[in-house]
C-alpha cells in the first residue's frame, strides 16, 4: 500500500497527514509548538527549531499510527503559516527567533518601504501593498533594530520552507507562500528583483520559487533516520497555508469559496485572471494550482480570539477538560450556546494582533463594546464568536466587490469544526454553509500536491476532483440572519468611532 504524507507548519502545532491513493485519510498526528513569545504588545515570536521538532515528532506518530513504513511513502508535500521570517546564516543554522504573520512591530519599515520605493511601485511590483504581517517589513526591522544579527543573513526562508530545508537538504520556495513577502511579483510569479534592488536587499538571500506541486528535493539521509521516511523520498514545494487549505477544500475554480478559521481566519476565492482591490483591504496572491491566482481577506485574531479567552479566563474548562478527557474549546461552544443570537447588546472587536482585512491598521486594538452588569460569561464567549465571525464577514464583502459570485462557503479549520460556530456563521454571511468529507483542510491539500509531484494525478485540479467531496451544507436560519444583518451594520460602526484612540493606548 502506497501513502502520501502533507505536513502542516501551523502556529499552534505541526500536523503530519498521511492519505492513501484515493486520498482516503490514513492517519493524522499534530504535535503542539511552544506557545508563542509575546514579548511585548503586538510581537509575537516562535523557534523555528521548534516547528522542525515538532513536525519530525508528528511524522514519526502518523507513520506508526498508520502501520506505515518510510518506504511505503511516495512523496511529501508541504503547507505552512505564512510570512515568518526565518533567518539563516553561512552554516545553514537559525540566527535569531522568528517574527511570525501576526507580528505588528513592523510599521515604521512599512512607511520606510513606501517613502522608499514609492507605494505606487511597490503595488505595481507585487499586486499588494506592503503590510506589517508581510515578510519584507519583519527583515528590515531586524536590520533597524538587531544590526548583529542582520549581518549574519545568508538565507530568508519561510516556515514551511525552513522544515523542508532540514528534511531535504535544500533551499527552496513555493510561489503561493513567496507571494506574503512583499518581494515577490504575483503577476509574473518571481521575486520582484527591481523592487529587492530598489529596498537596497540582497537577492541572494532569496531561495529559488517553484510551482507548488513541483518536486524540489528528496528526504535526506539525516532526516530519514530522525523521521522514519526512506531517503530519497520525493519532496515537493508545496504551499502557504491558506493556498493548501484552498487546495484542501477544492477551490481551484471560479466561484468556489472557503473559509477558514485557524488562529487567523481568511475567506478565500479561486481567480483564474489576477485582480486586486485598489485599497489593498484583501490579499492578491499566487494559487499553489500552476498559473492560477487568489484573492483572500484575512482577520488576524479568529481562533486566537478564543485561544485567548480559554487561556485568561476559561482555565476551569480547561481543568475540566482534563479531569474528563475532553476539549475545553467544546465547553467553551456549550455554555456560549446558552446565550442568545446578538449576545444581548455585546460586541467583541477581534482586532488582539492589530487587523488586516479591511482596516489595515496594525495599532487596532480588540476589546468588549456594551458590556453591561447582567452579562453573562455565556455572552462574553458568545460576543467573541459572533464578533470573529462579523469580521470574516468584512472579507467575504470585500472578495464580493471584486466581482467572485458566492453561491455557498465551504468552511475548514478548527474553529469550523463546531457546529455552533458554523451556524453563527451561516447567519451572520446569510449564505449555505458546506463542510467536506475530510476536513483536514492545509495538511489534506499538502498531501495533494504530493500525489501530484509524485505522478498519481495529473494536476492540481484532477487531484481535488478525485478527492473532494461535500458532506453537509447548511442554510441559513432567518431568525439569526434578522438579528446579525443589523448586527454587522452596529459592529462595522465600532472600529471607526475607536480608530484615532488605538495607536494612543
Ligand atoms: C495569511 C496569514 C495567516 C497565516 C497563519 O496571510 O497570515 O493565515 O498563514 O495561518
Amino acid at each position: 500500500m502506497k501513502y502520501w504524507l502533507g505536513i502542516d507548519i501551523g502556529t499552534g502545532g505541526s500536523r503530519a497527514l498521511l492519505v492513501d491513493a484515493e486520498g482516503v485519510v490514513a492517519a493524522g498526528v499534530t504535535a503542539p509548538h511552544e506557545e508563542m513569545r509575546m514579548e511585548r504588545p503586538l510581537w509575537a515570536e516562535q523557534r523555528p527549531e521548534n516547528w522542525w521538532d515538532a513536525a519530525q515528532l508528528a511524522i514519526r506518530e502518523a507513520l506508526a499510527k498508520a502501520g506505515a513504513k518510510g518506504e511505503q511513502i511516495a512523496g511529501v508535500g508541504f503547507s505552512g503559516q505564512m510570512h515568518g521570517l526565518t533567518l539563516l546564516d553561512a552554516a545553514g543554522e537559525v540566527i535569531r527567533p522568528a517574527l511570525i504573520w501576526c507580528d505588528q512591530r513592523s510599521q515604521q519599515q512599512v512607511d520606510w518601504i513606501n517613502r522608499t520605493a514609492g507605494k505606487a511601485f511597490v503595488l505595481e511590483q507585487t499586486a499588494n501593498p506592503a503590510l506589517t504581517g508581510f515578510t519584507a517589513p519583519k527583515l528590515l526591522w531586524v536590520r533597524d533594530n538587531d544590526p548583529r544579527s542582520y549581518e549574519r543573513v545568508r538565507k530568508l526562508l519561510l516556515p514551511k520552507d525552513y522544515v523542508r530545508y532540514m528534511l531535504t537538504g535544500d533551499y527552496a520556495g513555493d510561489v503561493s507562500d513567496a507571494s506574503g513577502t512583499a518581494l515577490f511579483d504575483v503577476m509574473g510569479r518571481r521575486w520582484a528583483l527591481p523592487l529587492v534592488e530598489r529596498l537596497g536587499l540582497d537577492a541572494d538571500i532569496l531561495p529559488p520559487v517553484y510551482e507548488s506541486s513541483a518536486v524540489v528535493g528528496a528526504v535526506s539521509n539525516r532526516a530519514a533516520e530522525s523521521t522514519g521516511l526512506a531517503a530519497g523520498t520525493p519532496v515537493v514545494a508545496g504551499a502557504g497555508d491558506q493556498a493548501a487549505s484552498a487546495v484542501g477544500n477544492g477551490i481551484v475554480e471560479t466561484g468556489l469559496v472557503s473559509c477558514t478559521i485557524g488562529t487567523s481566519g481568511v475567506v478565500f476565492a479561486h481567480m483564474d485572471q489576477a485582480a486586486y482591490d485598489p485599497g489593498g483591504r484583501v490579499h492578491t496572491f499566487c494559487h499553489a494550482a500552476p498559473g492560477k491566482w487568489h484573492v483572500m481577506g484575512v482577520t488576524q485574531g479568529a481562533g486566537l480570539s478564543l485561544q485567548w479567552f480559554r487561556n485568561q479566563l476559561g482555565q476551569d474548562a480547561v481543568a475540566r477538560a482534563a479531569q474528563e478527557g475532553g476539549d475545553a474549546y467544546e465547553i467553551l461552544m456549550a455554555e456560549a450556546a446558552h446565550a442568545p443570537a446578538g449576545s444581548q447588546g455585546l460586541y467583541w472587536l477581534p482586532y488582539l494582533m492589530g487587523e488586516r482585512t479591511p482596516h489595515l491598521d496594525a495599532a487596532a486594538r480588540g476589546g468588549w463594546i456594551g458590556l453591561t452588569a447582567s452579562h453573562t460569561r455565556a455572552d462574553l464567549i458568545r460576543s467573541l464568536i459572533e464578533g470573529v465571525s462579523y469580521s470574516l464577514k468584512d472579507c467575504l464583502e470585500i472578495v464580493e466587490s471584486l466581482g467572485v459570485g458566492v453561491e455557498a462557503v465551504r468552511a475548514s479549520g478548527g474553529g469550523a469544526k463546531s457546529p455552533f460556530w458554523r451556524s453563527i456563521l451561516a447567519g451572520v454571511f446569510s449564505k449555505p454553509i458546506a463542510t467536506l468529507q475530510t476536513q483536514e483542510g492545509s495538511a489534506y491539500g499538502a498531501a495533494l500536491l504530493a500525489m501530484v509531484g509524485s505522478g498519481r494525478f495529473d494536476s492540481v485540479e484532477e487531484a481535488c476532483q478525485a478527492t473532494i467531496r461535500e458532506r453537509e451544507r447548511i442554510s441559513p436560519d432567518p431568525d439569526l440572519t434578522a438579528v446579525y444583518e443589523p448586527g454587522h451594520k452596529l459592529y462595522q460602526s465600532l472600529y471607526p468611532a475607536l480608530q484615532a484612540s488605538f495607536p494612543r493606548m
